[in-house]
């Protein structure tokens, strides 16, 4: 080889291997990440330019790679979750409490040992390794499923590709992020390239990340932290403690200081000391994590809705600043409340420019007498929306703010309900802030999830009349191919990359269904929770039809879900009565297959079966006792009927006991039920 490009490439994969080496398996470093980091992206430059040497299959297959059409999509074998969160002392010790309650083990504070651990203001990622081969990496997403990054995050020296002795499969999650002083850097040099430049290093390292073209990853100083498993086949560690010390053994990095602590005091001294040194750590936190060592306590205690009950986040008071409010403006949203909300003069807080903040409802304005020019204080915490604390000063000639009684988006009368803090526009289907707002709703990540449909893209089709309800997104590209193309902003290959992402959508689970159409109250849990007990969108609909008759069998069918109660039973079934909703109904079904729900758990030992807790249990207490029947495929309901299939009867039980005889239900005593439970 006598180019001298060429001999480059090859001395330079040589030169990468040997690092490697050093850095994974031998821990001695001879070079720093940044000199490492150059490196690299000469490597994958060069090797870009010089495609048929010898080397540069090498290199790019180990890191350089070109995605063409966006991310694939992975699905998580484990649900990645995220964490409740403590603002206070009190917090953590209800936390206990409930932990110590659920398991029934209040006198025995000594199982109760944590691992406490900074918060790292990152973003998770879940690795997968297969006989000790890194295989796939995934951002979070919406838990269930996230985006493939595996090629960018190759280029990552804190992520071994081959792990020594593991298990056959084993999924290390943790957060990428990025270290102040080199977030500091990159924003120059991206300034000094007149690109645009990033908010704060969580930004960073998202931007950083998801890049279509692995080279930029590559120069991107990305880092890795790892602290939890994902799907695994054997079990590494019995504690969390010891989980660390495997991860570390793999060659993972660890976020530190973490500390074992024992008791309520110990958890308090480690926050208070890692908020003093919070300035000095060279990666941003937003606070600590306490997870419970005991992992066979961790697994009895699994999980709430989307956070583990055995880790809780402890955060950092917010962080505060001063501004001017210029402008109080109203925003209309998909139920028709009427949403104040604060323009400011634009102001850092914690590294992150703030220009909007939420002023809640009317009640709020009037309690704290916010005018608009006032001088107020802001406050900022993590990823939730700056809120005004108080009003510095009023300015002069100010007036007390008059909350509109009219929509101002269609002008209707805005009512408030004696008992609501919110007051609605009666607009309803003719209000057109509303209709924009449910098809934003329709479109977004939890619901239909279609890339490149947004608040923009939705706007600007509203606006020309060709999408008044969710169902003629699908007409889209019928009826409007040929004008979207000639639009400013858009060409051949951007609609035809949108009616691809509105086609994918054409099948859809019954639970993203439910959640999508954006009926009142029924949120992301509450459509998991119809879908569960319906299964199928023929059956609830039917359903919803016959449960209009008070006191029906399928209105106390749909009441007795647990979590479900009147209120929330009475807007669904509103929502299915009402004649415009049922021709949009009738339209989508045609379009659209909706895939059936699967019960709580197909293959578990109680699938398809109804149970009803009642009376006082020893042994389990009610949370884990439910938790229990869930995880074996059963659902628990709050109230007895023909329906049901068990009722589990502790002491002193009561009405739901008589009513299990009345109804010939079969009833089990607690030693009957744990034994069923246990198999
Ligand atoms: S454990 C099942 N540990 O915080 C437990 N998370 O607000 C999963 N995070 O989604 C998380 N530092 O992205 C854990 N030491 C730490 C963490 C951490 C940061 C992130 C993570 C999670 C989010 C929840």
């Amino acid at each position: 080889m006598t180019d001298p490009a060429l001999q480059r490439l090859e001395r330079l994969w040589q030169e990468l291997c040997h690092h490697d080496k050093l850095y994974h398996t031998d821990d001695t470093p001879i070079i720093s990440d940044a000199e490492y980091d150059t490196l690299k992206a000469e490597a994958l430059a060069l090797a870009r330019q010089h495609p048929e040497a010898p080397f540069a299959q090498n290199i790019l297959s180990a890191i350089g790679h070109k995605l063409k059409d966006g991310f694939a999509k992975i699905r998580h074998r484990k649900a990645m979750l995220s964490l409740d969160n403590a603002f206070s002392d009190d917090d953590v010790a209800a936390w206990f409490e409930r932990m110590a309650r659920f398991l029934g083990m209040e006198d025995q504070p000594e199982a109760f040992a944590c691992m406490a651990e900074p918060k790292v203001d990152g973003l998770s990622l879940s690795v997968r390794y297969e006989h000790g081969k890194l295989i796939s990496a995934a951002t979070r997403g919406d838990g269930a499923e996230g985006e493939d990054v595996t090629a960018n995050i190759r280029t990552l020296r804190d992520i071994p590709v081959m792990l020594q002795n593991a298990p056959d499969v084993l999924e290390v999650r943790g957060e990428i992020y990025m270290n102040r002083h080199d977030f500091i850097n990159l924003n120059e040099e991206e300034a000094k390239k007149g690109k645009k430049t990033f908010a704060n290093p969580r930004n960073a390292a998202a931007g950083s990340l998801r890049q279509l073209d692995t080279l930029i990853t590559a120069q991107r100083p990305l880092k890795f932290f790892a602290y939890a498993l994902g799907d695994v086949s054997d079990k590494i560690a019995t504690t969390q403690s010891d989980l660390r010390a495997a991860l570390k053994n793999f060659g993972f990095t660890l976020n530190e200081p973490a500390q074992l602590c024992r008791s309520a005091q110990d958890l308090h001294a480690y926050y208070n000391n890692i908020m003093l040194m919070r300035a000095d750590l060279a990666f941003e936190i937003d606070g600590v994590v306490y997870k419970l060592n005991n992992i066979a306590l961790q697994e009895r205690l699994g999980f709430v809705s989307r956070s583990p009950r055995w880790a809780i986040a402890h955060k950092f008071p917010p962080q505060q600043g001063e501004t001017r409010l210029k402008k109080i403006s109203i925003q209309v949203g998909r139920t028709g409340a009427l949403t104040p909300v604060a323009e400011l003069e634009p102001i850092g807080i914690g590294g992150v420019m703030v220009s909007r903040a939420s002023l809640h409802n009317e009640d709020e304005i009037m309690r704290k007498d916010i005018r608009e020019q006032d001088i107020v204080t802001i406050q900022r915490a993590g990823d939730v929306i700056p809120q005004i604390v108080r009003v510095v000063k009023h300015a002069e000639d100010s007036h007390i703010f008059q909350f509109p009684t009219r929509c101002p988006a269609c002008g209707s009368h805005a009512v408030r309900d004696e008992d609501e803090a919110v007051r609605r526009c009666t607009g309803g289907l003719i209000c057109p802030a509303q209709a924009k707002e449910r098809l934003i709703h329709f479109v977004s990540r939890n619901a239909f999830d279609i890339d490149g449909m947004g608040g923009k893209s939705i706007e600007e089709f509203f606006d020309l009349g060709w999408i008044n309800d969710p169902s003629d997104l699908f007409l889209l590209e019928e009826k409007h191919e040929a004008t979207l193309v000639e639009r400013k902003g858009w060409d051949v290959l951007s609609a035809q990359k949108l009616f691809a992402a509105i086609r994918a959508k054409k099948r859809i689970t019954l639970e993203r269904f439910i959640y999508a159409l954006g009926i009142r109250r029924i949120g992301e849990a509450n459509a998991k929770l119809l879908a569960r007990h319906y299964l199928s969108w023929q059956k609830l609909r039917e359903q919803m039809l016959l449960a209009q008759t008070a006191d029906s069998e399928a209105w106390r069918d749909l009441e007795s879900i647990e979590r479900m109660g009147e209120t929330i039973a009475q807007e669904v079934i509103e929502f299915f009565a009402e004649p415009q909703n049922q021709a949009l109904l009738n339209r989508l079904e045609l379009i659209l297959t909706i895939e059936d729900a699967k019960p709580a758990s197909q293959d578990g030992l109680l699938a398809g079966k109804t149970i009803v807790f009642t009376g006082t249990l020893t042994k389990m207490r009610r949370p884990e006792a439910k938790a229990r029947a869930e995880i074996l495929g059963a659902k628990v309901a709050g109230s007895v009927s023909k329906k049901t299939d068990y009722v589990v009867a502790g002491a002193d039980a009561g009405s739901k006991l008589s009513d299990a005889h009345a109804l010939g239900v079969k009833i089990l005593s607690e030693d009957e039920w744990l034994k069923m439970a246990e198999g």
